[in-house]
């Protein structure tokens, strides 16, 4: 749908206005947590969904299959991976629910995964130990201050020689609390040596940095379209190394039951697909805007152009974490001490909370090593204006001469409050 010429403005303000929803004034500093969709995306998003409800019978009977395929197609050479290999599914979630769901996890049998481990796919993994009585999950502690990409290898190689009933490792590509860009392709081959198998979330990933599957060669790799790829919600792949094939199924059985793996998870019941039919019209998107060269270099500038002010007005620093493991559009800067939050992951919501009812600033706040830490996204429609806001309300909230709050009262936490999405 989407074939014809694009002319786009430049980075920045005028590609909010023109090419981005958000509404007027919002501070959108937080793309990482839901991405946002492109208008061009939304409005080819809306005409599929017109087609359907044009003609129902036509587009299941007739269109959807040909449309899924396209979609598939398309997501398999961004990754470099083979069609056959690669299904779509709605979101990192999932593809870590399907891969997990399908293994038998025999007695002793351990499941790996990190404290950095996205909250979600921590509990699938305990829900995987469960259903599979008299087997194991641990979470490995990384260590930080990261020096090199080499010391999480090692950890990873010390974990996995020290317990040998591990059969699956769940390996961020990206970490969301901390913003890490994990060495998965030493991490995936320390695996196989250990005849480990290597499921890979790279919810963060697709987009952001390169995916080379045919080189990365993971078992299992999931990973967001709807993040940094700019598809609607929502839609992911999921790679399967073709020896695994047989036994993945998917988490909804329906018409193409054990016909053959790409087709099982294709028509999963009667449902709007048109996020992952639009795929090839993002992906043109993202080409034309100039592709990961001219998105994440911007992004990239930008955010090293703020954090530097930030660490200067606010006297803290960035994540111990070398250079090359940055996430290239999400960066990680400790707050100064505000005398009006404590050091909770309650307290980070209570915080992102005031800062959006206040002042219409979104940023994701998390509670690690023990300080409060800002994870600052940078997309083409952010300018620096913006993180100059949030940069000096936080200097002069931290120095009391301002009140973070005129309009609502804000009180501290009680300090275990139950609040999933603080950490997405
Ligand atoms: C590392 C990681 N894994 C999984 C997810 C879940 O993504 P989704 O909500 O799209 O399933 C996220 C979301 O931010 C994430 O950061």
């Amino acid at each position: 749908m989407g074939s014809e010429e694009m002319t786009l403005p430049p980075f920045g303000q005028e590609m909010r206005e023109k090419e981005f929803c958000m509404r007027k004034g919002s501070m959108f500093l937080n793309h990482g947590s839901f991405g946002t969709v492109p208008k061009r995306v939304k409005d080819i998003q809306k005409r599929y969904i017109d087609k359907m409800d044009d003609h129902p019978d036509d587009w299941f009977r007739r269109n959807n299959l040909g449309k899924w395929k396209e979609g598939r197609d398309a997501i398999a050479a961004f990754v470099n991976a083979d069609s056959e290999d690669v299904v779509l599914v709605q979101n990192a979630t999932t593809g870590v629910n399907t891969v997990l769901k399908s293994i038998n996890f025999k007695e002793n049998d351990a499941i790996l995964a990190t404290d950095n481990t996205y909250p979600a796919i921590q509990f699938t993994c305990e829900h995987a130990k469960a259903a599979n009585s008299g087997s194991q999950y641990y979470k490995m502690d990384i260590n930080y201050p990261i020096i090199s990409e080499d010391d999480v290898v090692e950890q990873y190689r010390q974990f996995l020689s020290s317990h040998p009933h591990v059969r699956l490792a769940v390996i961020d590509h990206i970490t969301s609390s901390t913003a890490v860009v994990m060495p998965i392709k030493k991490i995936i081959k320390l695996c196989r040596e250990h005849d480990v198998m290597s499921m890979i979330d790279g919810a963060h990933a697709p987009g952001q940095v390169p995916i080379d599957l045919k080189d990365l060669d993971p078992d299992f790799y999931t990973g967001n379209l709807h993040k940094w790829a700019y598809t609607p919600r929502g839609c992911a792949l999921l790679y399967v190394r073709r020896e695994h094939h047989a036994w993945i199924r998917p988490l909804v059985t329906s018409w193409y039951y054990l016909k053959e793996f790409t087709m099982e998870f294709f028509m999963q019941g009667t449902r709007d697909d048109c996020a992952y039919v639009t795929v090839t019209d993002a992906l043109k998107f993202y080409e034309d805007l100039g592709g990961m060269t001219a998105i994440t270099g911007y992004n990239s500038s930008l955010l090293d152009l703020v954090t530097d002010r930030m660490v200067t007005e606010w006297g803290t620093g960035k994540l111990p974490i070398p250079r090359d493991m940055e996430a290239p559009c999400m960066k990680m800067i400790r707050l100064p001490h505000m005398d009006l939050y404590d050091v909770t992951t309650a307290e980070a919501y209570r915080l992102m909370d005031d800062l959006f009812y206040e002042h219409d600033i979104q940023v994701q706040i998390f509670c690690v090593l023990d300080n409060l830490y800002v994870r600052l996204s940078a997309n083409v429609y952010n300018h620096t204006e913006e993180y100059s806001l949030f940069i000096n309300l936080i200097r002069d909230v931290s120095l009391n001469k301002r009140p973070m709050c005129l309009k609502r009262k804000s009180e501290k936490s009680p300090g275990n409050s139950d609040m999933p999405f603080s950490e997405k």
